[in-house]
């Protein structure tokens, strides 16, 4: 996974991606894997809650765009939840980590750059 250089959030997609690695790992397995999938869906809440909470405070302009993306993915997610273990595998491996990743890349790149950009320049008016 490349990293988008905003510490926070690329260990936030660091963690998801770990987390996901096991839910593939237990499915695999035959093992139980809601514990996993739960621990997914409230890392993912959290971590696009506080990238939304960021944006609006520095009046990010593609908050909205963002924001359903977000609720776009979540809702992919959900509507997996109850299908069997191959399906969701599969869905994983070839849908939702390319998805993502596709998101970090894009959404997340240019948010981040906007983030640094207008953190700098607080930090600046905030030492005068
Ligand atoms: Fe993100
Ligand atoms: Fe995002």
């Amino acid at each position: 996974m490349k990293k988008i250089g905003f510490e926070d959030f690329d260990t936030m997609h660091e963690e998801e991606f770990e987390i996901l690695a096991k839910v593939v790992a237990k499915i695999k397995n035959h093992l139980e894997y809601n514990e996993e999938i739960e621990k997914f869906l409230k890392h993912l809440n959290v971590h696009f809650f506080q990238e939304i909470e960021l944006m609006e405070k520095y009046n990010y302009p593609l908050t909205p765009n963002h924001n359903q993306e977000h609720i776009k993915i979540i809702g992919e997610i959900e509507r997996m939840l109850d299908k069997s273990p191959d399906e969701l595998l599969e869905f994983i491996k070839n849908r939702l980590i390319p998805l993502m990743e596709e998101h970090i890349q894009t959404f997340d790149k240019i948010m981040a750059d906007y983030l640094k950009e207008a953190i700098k320049d607080e930090e600046f008016y905030q030492e005068k």
